[in-house]
């Protein structure tokens, strides 16, 4: 355990530009560094790194964090781990102290279960090597099969004989615990060898080390499984691994793809082809576990599945879930009865990857084809399938991407893309709704909900002008944040973040996200009690969205988030034009909200009989706008639509 001022002292050191740097290469940007996201795929720099604050930022995926973050996210690392990384560059000596006993049991068995497959693997591999009946039954089958020594090496694979118990009683001779030998599932519970008579493919873990094994069965008269898997272990959770992908992860990175096909022997054929950005799901569907993992290395997948309906099926269950983690699929049915081990037989390793280029299909392109076949002259298929098909749109997070596929879908269906535009935002609205539950419940009207995630509006030629106020908002508070304790007023000493704070009091009670609102009222109640109220107080806060919110403040590279940059790009950059920052951001906020409560106003006004009360007071709302709508006019030149 490493000691609490060990802690502290790895954590000051590190550099943040150090420890990213490592990993990706960055340039010089103002005070900050940009460079390529190594957590997404990306063509331009969205990825920043602060130095003073000492953190990084991704405008791109959104993740951010310190160098412990970075490292635990980038390389995989447990936070104990992570700290020794950083001690370990810098030289620091850590303080240890002694785990209790609790912590020390947990902590040996999972080393200890991966200790005891090492044990096992080489058990297995001696038997397919070196005794008669491995030679002559195991190896004899892998070598039929096509498989070349190197390769059985380089999977390690094995055999085990049918004899009851005869890994069992050698391990537990060599010193090797029954308990954890039952536990990682080698040995069943009346101490029989957990695998007989069947060849060995041990499941290798992300770097490299046993994790569990499969066994398959050789004969077809044999009782039992075709493959028997390791039960799930403290060291194997099978939706949380691919087969193969501890070698194939290289590969994947330098093809920028990933292949996933379903069986064992499949990823070692094609790995023995000379193809090796290739992954296995093991025959179960595909779990969002497995494509986080191989978003890791690339955005792109292709599936390659058995050409009958049972591969297809299974490529379909998938595929909704790589959609969501928004990234690439294509598929690629092979011909029937063929699955990616017996074509590459068949055909070698050109007119494989041939065959694969010329039939990959975008994965709703194939969706589509699959179905219009189905649906033909059936009018009730076909309202099934635009429901079904909507649902996956729906669930497609980039917004471009999104709607070039509803216009795809609406031309192949022949139907108008109006009914699927209308159909997918209110699936949006309804996920929306029940994703951003840091919105205030208020008047707003239901097409305020109609905007992507970064606040864009979803079909901006359909739905132009109503919007929430979250950009604005979100706009405040970066000012705030960031400049909340420069002196705005030299007279006075009125701090910027008193300006902001005292000019929005009449709008307060109508934001949108709950968590600005929070931000502002917290800073409120602060600034009464004369406590600071700087970069330091955010970036440090207890409440996570909070200090996230700091984070991309100080790490964002130039830009404005709404939509009236135009006039300012001639203006000086805003760390030094903070004032007129805050003007902007206020009269902006505030001008979004009267308009809003206007016309609001006039609604209501339009439908009821209007008491003398009620008209009043939308005449007074009514001035306070045109004021600022004048005041703003005449400062900055923006585009104001009623
Ligand atoms: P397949 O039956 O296609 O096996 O199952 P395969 O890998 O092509 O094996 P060969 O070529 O017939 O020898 C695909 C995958 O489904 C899982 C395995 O991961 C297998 O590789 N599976 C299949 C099981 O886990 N258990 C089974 O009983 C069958
Ligand atoms: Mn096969």
């Amino acid at each position: 355990m490493i000691s609490q001022k060990s802690i502290l002292e790895i954590i000051e050191t590190a550099k943040i530009e150090d420890i990213v740097g490592d990993f990706v290469a960055l340039k010089k940007r103002g005070v900050n560094l940009i460079g390529l996201c190594p957590f997404h795929n990306e063509k331009s720099p969205s990825f920043n790194v602060n130095p003073t604050r000492n953190i990084f930022k991704c405008f791109g995926c959104g993740k951010g964090g310190d160098s412990v973050n970075f490292l635990m996210e980038h390389e995989s690392l447990s936070y104990p781990d992570a700290l020794r990384y950083i001690a370990d560059k810098y030289k620091i000596e850590i303080e240890e102290t002694k785990p209790s006993a609790e912590q020390q049991a947990s902590m040996l068995e999972g080393e200890s279960l991966f200790i005891i497959n090492q044990y096992a693997s080489k058990f297995y591999t001696d038997q397919l090597f070196q005794t008669d009946i491995g030679k002559s039954v195991g190896l004899s089958y892998f070598k039929q099969r096509g498989f070349r020594e190197e390769t059985i090496h380089k999977f390690n694979l094995g055999f085990s004989s049918a004899e009851r118990d005869g890994f069992t009683r050698k391990a537990v001779k060599d010193g090797y615990n029954i308990e954890l030998l039952r536990k990682v599932g080698l040995t069943t519970a009346n101490d029989n060898d957990f695998f007989r008579n069947r060849v060995i493919f041990p499941i290798h873990s992300l770097s490299g080390k046993f994790a569990a094994f499969a066994g398959r069965i050789l004969t077809s008269e044999a009782s039992g499984p075709k493959y028997l898997n390791s039960p799930e272990s403290e060291i194997y959770n099978k939706s949380k691994t691919l087969y193969g992908l501890f070698h194939a992860k290289q590969a994947i990175r330098k093809h920028d793809e990933c292949m996933l096909v379903e069986g064992y022997t499949d990823v070692i054929s094609l790995h023995q082809g000379g193809i090796e950005n290739v992954v296995a799901s093991s025959g179960t569907s595909l779990t969002v576990d497995q494509i986080r993992l191989i978003k890791r290395y690339t955005q792109n997948v292709l599936i390659i599945y058995d050409g009958d309906l049972a591969g297809i099926k299974a490529a379909l269950r998938g595929i909704e879930l790589i959609v969501e983690q928004d990234a690439n699929v294509k598929i690629v049915l092979l011909p029937d009865r063929h699955d990616p081990d017996s074509f590459f037989k068949e055909k070698g390793h050109t007119q494989f990857l041939e065959f694969i280029q010329a039939n990959k299909k975008d994965f709703l392109l194939f969706r589509l084809d699959l179905a219009s076949r189905e649906i033909a002259g059936d009018p009730i298929k076909k309202t099934a399938f635009i429901r079904e098909i909507v649902q996956t749109l729906a669930k497609i997070p980039d917004s471009i991407k999104r709607s070039v596929y509803v216009k795809e879908t609406a031309l192949q269906l022949d139907i108008d893309e109006r009914i699927i535009i209308g159909e997918t935002n209110k699936l949006l609205v309804k996920s929306i709704s029940e994703k951003k539950n840091n919105e205030l419940p208020s008047s707003k009207s239901k097409e305020d909900d109609l905007l992507a995630d970064d606040g864009t509006a979803i079909y901006p030629e359909q739905k132009p002008a109503p919007q929430n106020h979250l950009v604005q908002e979100k706009d405040l508070v970066r000012v705030l944040i960031k400049f909340g304790d420069k002196i705005f007023e030299e007279e006075t000493s009125l701090t910027v973040a008193n300006y902001i704070v005292n000019n929005i009091q009449d709008v307060l009670e109508n934001f949108d996200s709950k968590l600005y609102h929070q931000i502002i009222t917290e800073s409120m109640s602060r600034l009464q009690s004369n406590e600071p109220l700087n970069p330091d107080y955010f970036l440090k806060h207890t409440n996570e969205d909070i200090r996230q919110e700091a984070i991309e403040v100080f790490t964002e590279p130039f830009t404005y988030s709404d939509n009236w940059k135009k006039p300012l790009q001639t203006q000086k950059l805003p760390d030094e034009n903070f004032k007129n920052d805050s003007i902007r951001v206020v009269r902006m906020l505030k001008y979004r909200k009267f308009a809003r409560v206007c016309s609001e106003m006039k609604n209501k006004l339009k439908e009821g009989q209007p008491g003398i009360e009620e008209e009043t007071k939308f005449i007074k709302m009514n001035m306070k706008l045109q004021e600022l709508k004048a005041e703003m006019g005449e400062t900055l030149n923006i585009v104001v639509f009623d």
